[in-house]
Order: structure tokens, then sequence, then C-alpha cells
């Protein structure tokens, strides 16, 4: 290979609709709005239109969009929040900082999300919401856990910061967009996210009027009305240079979602009768957006495995090496080994290799070539 490989090719997905970026960047700055410019408003519309969903709020990034999703939902000290043990750790800190107690449960080992059998084991008097999280770009049974939901009374935010523009399916075969189903749905435009700026940026869903105005007042300091503030809010925005990027891009979304499902279809052909690599599980009630294409490793292979790729220039990741409730900052809440043994396992199993939306098909075959000849 000439050019090293990467994870993620955002050079050449910029450089493929430059004059548009260069445009929409170039009026930003000439509009010289840079906060809460009309590019923000705009946006906002658009990703509203595009998700059909009633409210759409912009933030500084996806993590303050579940601080401020959890605000809205009003969650008091003390209170708990049902977690997946085995996601990013941004859903977790966020519960921990709002002095909320987070209570973990183990996931799906083929499909990575939370395994909602096991939500009634841990709901108490004092849960107040559950967050799933689309891991990967795939969603969770929405309908399974809305159904314990409801019962208890207990919010929802969907974490759809690795899954937007994938659609939920029900099971009378209607679609919605992931984020759009649950009370909240909070997402990232990190730049390596399927829809991703150029820095940090966020956005809030909800099909809520009053939910979305209220959490649009917490994500500017409380305030509807400027130095009027009704409630205690934060200062998270989006940039009007990053909505600008934003709004060109949701234009390609679909096509960026069609791109990574075609490199991963073309992995699964080729890994699929291979023994020893276990493919992405493809759950019934979701379209998959694959933000990431990660595989399951058995017998104790995985970190040799990733010494190998390393070793023919194929970069991958590990997401993630250390569940959440046995990561040191997290100890506090006492949880210890053994308690999640899917989630445990999945941390020795997972590996992610390259999928992005420029992927080259002479990149790729390498790739294959190389993960083929390793489980011969
Ligand atoms: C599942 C999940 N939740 C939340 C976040 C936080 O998003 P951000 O990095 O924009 O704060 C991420 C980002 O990687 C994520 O993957």
């Amino acid at each position: 290979m000439k050019d090293a490989i990467q994870m993620v090719d955002l050079k050449s997905q910029y450089l493929k609709i430059k004059p548009e970026i260069d445009k929409a960047l170039f009026d930003a700055v000439e509009e010289v709005a840079y906060i809460n410019g009309p590019q923000v408003k705009k946006f906002v519309s658009s990703l509203q239109k595009f998700n059909n969903v009633t409210s759409a709020v912009t933030c500084a990034n996806g993590t303050d969009a579940l601080q401020i999703a959890m605000m809205g939902l009003d969650f008091k000290p003390g209170d708990e929040v049902i977690v997946p043990a085995f996601t990013y750790i941004a859903t977790v800190e966020v519960i921990a900082l709002l002095g909320l107690v987070p209570k973990f449960i183990d996931v799906k080992e083929d499909t990575f999300e939370l395994d909602y059998t096991k939500l009634e084991d841990v709901i108490s008097d004092k849960t107040v919401g559950i967050i799933p999280v689309h891991l990967f770009g795939q969603c969770s049974n929405m309908e399974a856990i809305i159904e314990i939901a409801k019962k208890h009374n207990i919010a929802i935010i969907e974490d759809t910061a690795q899954a937007m523009g994938s659609e939920y399916i029900y099971q009378d075969g209607s679609k919605a967009f992931a984020g759009t189903i649950g009370d909240i749905g909070t997402t990232s435009f990190f730049p390596s996210k399927n829809l991703g700026c150029f820095g940090d940026g966020g956005a809030l869903l909800t099909q809520n009027a009053e939910l979305g105005e209220k959490i649009n007042m917490i994500a500017n300091h409380g305030q509807r009305k400027k130095y009027h503030h009704e409630t205690i809010g934060v200062n998270s925005r989006l940039d009007t240079i990053q909505a600008a990027i934003l709004d060109v891009k949701l234009g390609y979304l679909n096509d960026y979602s069609a791109a990574r499902q075609k490199v991963a279809a073309k992995y699964d052909s080729a890994f699929n009768s291979l023994s020893g690599l276990n493919i992405p599980a493809r759950a019934k009630y979701s379209t998959h957006v694959f933000n990431q294409y990660t595989c399951r490793i058995e017998k104790g292979r995985r970190d040799e495995f990733k010494s190998y790729l390393q070793e023919k220039g194929i970069p991958s990741m590990v997401y993630y090496p250390i569940p959440v409730h046995l990561q040191q900052a997290y100890k506090i809440y006492g949880y210890q080994e053994g308690d999640f043994p899917i989630a445990e396992r999945l941390c020795k199993e997972v590996i992610s290799l390259p999928i992005h939306t420029e992927m080259k098909d002479n990149v790729q075959n390498y790739i294959i070539e190389n993960v083929v000849n390793f489980f011969k």
C-alpha cells in the first residue's frame, strides 16, 4: 500500500464536497455571526426535517447533549439511571457528574446492545431513566425497552452518538430514525461520527415540543429571553461554522450510510465463513449504519490479531478495552469483576476494522486478504 491505511478518511470525504463546504465556511465567516448565526437555525431546521422530529436542539458535543437531556427530564441527585456496562464513558460520566447513580446492566453478546431482558432486575423506586446506546451504528430493541419503561414510568434517553441515520424497524414494518423514539435522543457530531463536523458538536432530538423548548433553554444558560434565567442551565452551543458544515454534510448522510453499508457487506461476505472471527450481527429491528465494523475474535486471539494487522499496516481499534463498571473512576459504585460477564468478555474479544465513506476497493481487498490469511 502506497498511502497509509486509515480507520476513517476524513480528508478524502472533505475533498469530494470541497466547493460546497468551502462556500459554506466562507459565507459563515463573511457573515460574522459566529455565535448562533443563521446557519445554526438553518441546520436545526434541516436536522428536524431529516429526522422527522418535532424539536431539534444543537449543543457543543454529545456529552453535553446527554447532560442537557438529563437536566431537561428533571433527574435529581440520588435518582438511578440504567446504562449498559459496555459503552463509551460519556454515557456514564454525565450521570455521575449530576449526582445520579448509574445502574449498570449487561449487554447482548451479538448486537452489543443493552440487555433489555435484564432491565426489570435493576429497576427500583429510584429509577428515573434508561439509556439505550445504539452502539456502533445499530438501534437497540426500542419496543422492548419502551414496554418496560412505560410500565414503570421511566424516561428513555437514546444515546445516538454512533447511529445518526440508522432506522429502527417496528414490528409492523414502519420505521423511525434512531434518536426519535425515546423521550430524548442525543447525538455527537465528532468528526469521525457518521455525521461529523470539523470539531465538536452535538444535538438533542425529541417529539415533545414542550420538552424541546425546555432543553433549548437549558443549553442556553436556562434563558428563553436574554438575561431572564428561568432554570439552571449550561453554556453549550454549536458554533455557526460547524452548523454551516453540518448543513452541507447532512445532505450526504444517506449516501454516507450507503457507502459504509457497502464496505460492511463486502467484509461480511469475505469473513462470514472464517472460523475464529464473528462478523457483526444485524438486529432484525434496525438498519445498521456502521459507525464501526466491530468483530469478535475468539480463543483469546484478539490482541495477537491486532498486532498482526499492525505489522501489515492495517489500523484497528478496540472499542472498548475496559467495561465501564471496572474503570478506576467508577469503582465507587461498588461493582466487581464478574458482575457483567458478557461486557467483560466483549472487552477482550472486540476489534473494529477500518470503515468509512471513502474506502477504495484495492485498500479493502488488501485488508480482507490479510484478515483471511490470519484465520486460515
Ligand atoms: C456512545 C457515545 N456517547 C456519547 C459520546 C460523546 O460525544 P462527544 O465526544 O461529542 O462528547 C460518544 C462519542 O464518542 C459516544 O460514542
